[in-house]
């Protein structure tokens, strides 16, 4: 088996985390996690989107989010923008790098974003020229990779196809979203191989839900074909509002235990990990969603949290 020899991880709990939670969180408590985040090593962490505070009310003080936390050098802290209004937003609250967000199934493009994928795809093409302009990085999502909560299968060509047209209008990288975790790994292997036929392997990133508990195992199996990128979220947190039945993220724990089992390095300290996820667990006040945390937490009794 070949595997990478280096991942990097995209921490995104504080934004795909915590948009899913039904109660408002604080801004100091987002604040909190994300510092609590920024001393594990990791070098990205997906901070707030800058969206519609009707359609995404838990994510309407990204603006205080960012201006309130404390920026570690080498951390880079992206944000969700859908359109030039989220893009601005982002920019006046210092934001560095920007994140789109498209689909591969044309019901959830309808049904996250309120148009078809041609017109997000002329926003996105909007979004990407300004930031260009002003040098920010943008990051493209592709939801549905493996599946759509309205339209079930979706055919990997049309992935290929959404992911290419994401590095025409101007995205560094590609995350693949299992938007509601249905993906097994040979069909996540299909899929990376025919959106490789369209973008490099080294711009590509996959993004897992674990709703059928089958993340780490497409983990796996999508570095073996070399992808080198994986988001994961703290606790296991996450989901969307209008992924109906999506589970939270691959816990970040769980994701680094694997990958330092396997030799694999990420820069990231897995004890650090598990405290900003007990931090956030105790707010939340419900067990961690990651089996790694909760098997080392006994580890770290008598330790504070994080915070
Ligand atoms: P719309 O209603 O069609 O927007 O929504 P509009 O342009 O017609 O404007 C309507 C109102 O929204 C106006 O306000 C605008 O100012 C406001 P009003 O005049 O009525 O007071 N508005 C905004 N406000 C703040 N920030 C903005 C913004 N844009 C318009 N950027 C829109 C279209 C895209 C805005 C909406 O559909 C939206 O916000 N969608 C976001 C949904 C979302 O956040 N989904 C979760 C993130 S995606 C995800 O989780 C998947 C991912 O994790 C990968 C995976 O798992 O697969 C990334
Ligand atoms: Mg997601």
């Amino acid at each position: 088996m070949r595997l990478p020899k280096r991942i990097k991880l995209v921490e995104v709990g504080p934004r795909d985390g915590l948009q899913n939670e039904a109660a408002i969180i604080p801004t100091e408590v987002k604040i909190e996690l994300i510092n609590c985040l920024s001393s594990t090593g990791l070098a990205t962490i997906e901070a707030a989107s800058f969206v519609s505070p009707t359609w995404m009310p838990q994510m309407a003080d990204s603006s205080a989010v960012m201006q309130g936390i404390t920026r570690q050098p080498g951390v880079s802290y992206p944000v969700l923008v859908p359109n030039l209004q989220g893009l601005a937003a982002a920019i006046a609250a210092g934001a560095e790098e920007v994140a789109v967000f498209g689909a591969a199934s044309e019901s959830f493009s309808r049904k996250n974003l309120n148009c078809s994928i041609a017109v997000s795809f002329d926003r996105f093409g909007a979004v990407c020229e300004v930031a260009r302009k002003q040098g920010l990085r943008v990051r493209g999502y592709v939801s549905c990779a493996l599946g759509c909560p309205y339209e079930g299968e979706v055919d990997p060509t049309r992935v290929a196809w959404v992911a290419g047209r994401m590095i025409e209008v101007g995205c560094y990288e590609i995350s693949l979203g299992d938007t509601i975790g249905v993906g097994t790994p040979i069909k996540a292997q299909t899929m990376i191989a025919a959106v490789a036929e369209k973008v490099q392997l080294e711009r590509l990133a996959v993004h897992f839900h674990d709703t059928y508990g089958q993340a780490l195992a497409n983990i796996l199996a999508v570095m073996e074909l070399g992808v080198a990128v994986i988001d994961s979220s703290v606790a296991g947190l996450g989901g969307c509002p209008f992924a109906p039945g999506a589970a939270g993220n691959v816990a970040s724990e769980d994701l680094l235990y694997m990958l330092e089992g396997l030799g694999i390095e990420t820069g990231v300290d897995l004890l650090a990990l598990v405290a900003a996820g007990r931090y956030i667990s105790a707010y939340l006040k419900r067990p961690s969603g990651s089996r790694v945390a909760n098997a080392l937490t006994r580890q770290l009794e008598g330790a504070k949290t994080c915070a």
